[in-house]
Order: C-alpha cells, then structure tokens, then sequence
C-alpha cells in the first residue's frame, strides 16, 4: 500500500476544473444504449466508440481520469496503443470498474446488494500491473414502499468498505459510490432521508475497515426528488445536496464526484455548478458521469465512421460545460454559443 501514490491518484482525479468520465458500461448497459440507436453491440463498436471520446481534441483540459471496463483496459486504438497507455500519455488517470453487478438482496424483496469481493485481491493486482490507478464499486439503494431496509444499508455500506480497503492495498485509490437511486414518486425529504443514512453508514464502516480518507473518491447521487415526483429547482438541489454532504462526509475526503444518474444533461451541469457557486467547501465537488457526458455524443456518433468527429464534438462540449461547473463558472450562454 503506497499511501503517497494513493493521495496523490485522488487529488489528481478531483484536480480543480477537471472530472471523470465514467466509460465502465457492463456489455449488456452499452448493449441496451446502443440498441436503442440502432448500433451493434461488438466489442469493436465498443472500441470505436471508447476510443473517440479519449482521442477527443483536448480532453486532458476537462477530463482528469476515465473509469473503463475490463475488456476496454485491454484493448489498444487504431495506432495500436493500449488505451491505459493512450490515456496516460495525455495525463488522465485510467480507472476500472471492479464491481460485478447489482444483484437481488436474498431475504429483502425489491432490493440490491452489490457483489465481486470474491477474488477481488488477485484481480487488483492485475489490474494495477495493467495500469489502472483507481477503481469503482456501484451499490445501488432502492427506495419504495418500506425500503430500504436497515439490511440492505448495511450489507452495501459493508460490500464498499471491504472493497474500498482492498483496493488501497493494492495501491488503487476506491471510488466510493452508494448510489440512491432517483426512480420513484418520493419527495425531496425522502431522497435526503435515505442519502444521509445511506452516506453516514458508509463511512462508519469505512472507518471500520481502516479505509485512509485522504485516498478514496467519493461519487454520490444528488439529493432531489424521484422522477415520477413534482421537480425541486436546481438552487435546492444544490444546497439540499450540499447540507447533506456536510453531515456526513469527513473532511479529510479530497473530492466528491457525483454521478447523473438519469438527469437531463443541463440539470446535471446546472446542479453541480449551483453547488459550486455556494462555495467554501472543504472537498472539490466535481462530476463522475456517464449519461450526462455520452448520452448526445453516442447519439449524434450512431454507429457511423462519418459521424465520430461531431459526436467528438457533442462530447467535448458536455465536458466543458461541466468542467465549468466544477468551479461555479457555467452559465446557460456557454450552451447556447455552442448549439
Ligand atoms: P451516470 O452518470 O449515467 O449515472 O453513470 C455514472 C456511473 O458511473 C454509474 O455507476
């Protein structure tokens, strides 16, 4: 366990003005997206696609590190390069995503307990020999009538620490990412209700597990209400968020990369920016996101040679954005000068 490099992989991911571009889709996830637009899911549309978003015109500008599936961090690009090293070469940290799924909670109906701590240790350390310098582990917390329960908190919140500490083994600093997930018609209260429990357990056993703060990442979901419930303005969002953070995240924990998890590619700019002009916090708060950063590229790139140099460019411009945002600097003129 090299704690130096540790602290220094994490202060480097949550850098001021730079987040991660979560690129870890499992086949079936990338197969689902692709589906919908009428793309073939191979693993070579898969390169074609990963590899258009790291080859981006200046990436490193906005980009600090890209979370990759394992089949991704063994693939090269067109010159043959691998990817962990097409990535380095441009100063952003290659990730990988080590979690093996969300999987039915036995005994808790309706709920998830995320799963791959089996083999995790000889897994890491090829990972690490492969070049990835931190990893992500995803638990995913349900809420709906009575849940989640008490066993699903703990069972997920155990499942990340034990992760968490197995990975600053092996020298790869954990992304922590308890994700409460938006689908539902509960209300603002409920979200920062189930979050902060969900966040204060998380840490109690982190704490536990002899996790070191100053060498995880951690990646929340925002406090706002369900999807099928009446939308919160984004300055609510924001300071709900924020004083839920707070509460529950020491400050010894460099940075907070959140997920999208299912927002409008301007909610997910216009929040982390309404957060980060509340200013004075004691972590950077930045972007880890998925659909928020790929959702028009892929569509604009729909499967076709032709189009990878405009979805590029719808890429870029999701980064920049956010990028923005990451400092409390976007303002909705910097979408429009774009379209
Ligand atoms: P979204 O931003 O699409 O939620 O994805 C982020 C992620 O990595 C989910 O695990």
């Amino acid at each position: 366990m090299d704690k130096n490099l540790l602290k220094e992989t994490a202060q480097k991911m949550v850098a001021r003005g730079k987040g991660i571009l979560a690129a870890d889709e499992s086949h079936p996830t990338c197969g689902k997206r692709f589906e919908a637009l009428g793309i073939e899911n191979t693993s070579e549309n898969r390169r074609i696609y990963r590899q258009m978003f790291f080859n981006s015109p200046d990436v490193e500008k906005y980009i600090s590190g890209v979370i990759l599936f394992d089949e991704t961090l063994r693939q090269s690009d067109d010159a043959g390069v691998p990817f962990p090293e097409n990535l380095n070469a441009k100063g952003l940290v290659p990730g990988i995503k080590v979690d093996t799924g969300a999987k039915d909670l036995a005994g808790f109906p309706g709920e998830k307990v995320t799963e791959g701590l089996d083999g995790l240790r000889d897994r890491l350390a090829e990972y690490f020999e492969l070049g990835a310098r931190f990893a992500k582990w995803r638990a995913v917390i349900t809420i709906g009538d009575g849940i989640p329960s008490e066993g699903c908190y703990m069972a997920n919140a155990h499942a990340l620490a034990r992760y968490a500490r197995l990975c600053q083994e092996a020298s790869i600093v954990p992304i922590v990412e308890p994700e409460v997930l938006m689908d539902g018609d509960h209300d603002i209260d409920v979200c920062d209700r189930v979050t902060t429990n969900a966040l204060h357990l998380t840490f109690r056993q982190l704490e536990e597990q002899d996790v070191m703060l100053e060498g995880i990442v951690l990646k929340p979901s925002m406090i706002i209400p369900g999807t099928g419930a009446a939308a919160a303005g984004r300055d609510v969002v924001a300071s709900r968020t924020v004083d839920c953070l707070k509460r529950t995240v020491p400050d010894a924990v460099p940075g907070i990369a959140f997920l999208s998890g299912g927002q409008s590619d301007e909610d997910a700019t216009g929040h982390l920016d309404a957060m980060n002009k509340l200013g004075g916090h004691p972590w950077n708060l930045t972007f880890s996101y998925g659909r928020a950063l790929q959702a028009t590229a892929m569509k604009t790139w729909a499967g076709k040679a032709e189009n990878l140099a405009a979805a590029s460019a719808a890429f870029m411009q999701r980064a920049r954005s956010n990028a923005a945002a990451s400092t409390g600097e976007w303002d909705q003129t910097l979408e429009q000068s774009a379209s």
